[in-house]
């Protein structure tokens, strides 16, 4: 139901959302440069280190997918047919010959070189042929795409778990862009009426346990942005409203134990259904990735973590049920 905001509360924080994410979220256009600077003069390392090499440069996650800042580092991805470059430490080398500092990260389930470019000021992860991403790039670009309430809605939860500092899935033992982006994503589709759609019709997700089966990951989407347009037209929900409305969902609603947060089927699933009650103790807070339907983004957060995380949605929730601001909420920690 729709409990409890005052109309003037909730007019005014729907008002602070769009004025952040108008002055601070929204990516500036000497961000954009930037960003555009550091493909081309990584484009020439390559060059320069491996000429006559096939290389090919794809740019994902936030900084192509409508959901980036000015802040949010650079994700890129390489497809060669050289797979020696798989082995991160080569890239590594030849970008240390080019003054990028760099840090290799080779045995996570993605190996990455993050990399800081201290002359542009900007930060890059960089993987070697693992393309999966570049679909769920694809998918989030879509759903921004459906309801223009989206991109500032996700941009102020993530924000808020920036300032919060729950927000750092590798070194904070919490969630990660992608895990958080998930959850505010699920969050539109399950409202009443919803605000988007899901992408993956049953007969997918069917599909998808078959082609698990074969070890293959089934890739496709409804991606007809012209079709799916304004389907969240039937939900007038305010900005400050679906705000309000997630915390409380994730402080009070969500039962941590026994349910999966699917975005792949636009509704919870259930611990049991997908074998995730037993075993694996990190399966604390579970979200299934969209795709890979057998992982979960909420891996990194161990039970400590999530008592932390609940905690920061009951702190938000009480504040702005208080009356207070969205400033208010974002302090940093
Ligand atoms: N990704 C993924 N699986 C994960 C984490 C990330 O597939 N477990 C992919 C997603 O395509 C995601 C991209 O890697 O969009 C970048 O991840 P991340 O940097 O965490 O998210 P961003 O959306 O880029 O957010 P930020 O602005 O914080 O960089
Ligand atoms: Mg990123």
């Amino acid at each position: 139901g729709r409990a409890a905001l005052a109309t003037g509360l909730e007019k005014s924080l729907t008002a602070q959302i769009l004025h952040t994410y108008e002055t601070r979220l929204f990516p500036s256009a000497d961000s954009i440069e930037v960003k555009r600077t550091f493909i081309e003069k990584f484009a020439t390392i390559l060059v320069t280190e491996f000429p006559g090499w096939e290389v090919d440069i794809h740019v994902f996650g936030s900084s192509v997918n409508g959901l980036g800042t000015s802040r949010s580092d650079v994700d890129i991805c390489l497809t060669t047919e050289h797979r020696e470059l798989e082995d991160i430490f080569l890239l590594n080398k030849a970008l240390r010959k080019h003054n990028m500092r760099t840090y290799c990260i080779p045995r996570a389930r993605v190996p990455i070189v993050k990399t800081w470019d201290p002359e542009l000021r900007i930060a890059s992860d960089i993987n070697v042929n693992n393309t999966i991403a570049l679909h769920n790039t694809r998918m989030l670009q879509t759903f921004v795409a459906v309801d223009g309430r989206v991109r500032p809605f996700v941009l102020a939860v993530k924000h808020w778990t920036k300032c919060r500092d729950i927000n750092d899935a590798a070194f904070g033992g919490t969630l990660s862009s992608y895990a958080w982006v998930n959850l505010a994503i699920h969050f539109l589709q399950t409202r009443n009426p919803p605000i988007l759609p899901v992408l993956h019709p049953r007969a997918r997700s069917l599909n998808a346990e078959k082609c698990m089966a074969l070890g293959e990951v089934d890739l496709s989407f409804n991606d007809n942005i012209g079709q799916l347009r304004e389907f969240g037209r039937g939900n007038s929900e305010s900005l400050g409203f679906l705000l309000y409305a997630f915390f409380r969902t994730y402080a009070y609603e969500f039962d941590y134990r026994t349910q999966v947060v699917s975005l792949r089927n636009g509704c919870y699933l259930s611990k049991a259904q997908k074998g995730w009650d037993v075993g694996r103790p990190s399966r604390i807070f579970c979200i299934e990735e969209p795709f890979s339907t057998w992982l979960n983004l909420g891996h990194s957060a161990n039970t400590i973590a999530v008592e932390g995380i609940r905690r920061e949605f009951q702190r938000a929730f009480t504040i702005l049920r208080d009356g207070g601001s969205y400033d208010q909420i974002c302090e940093i920690y």
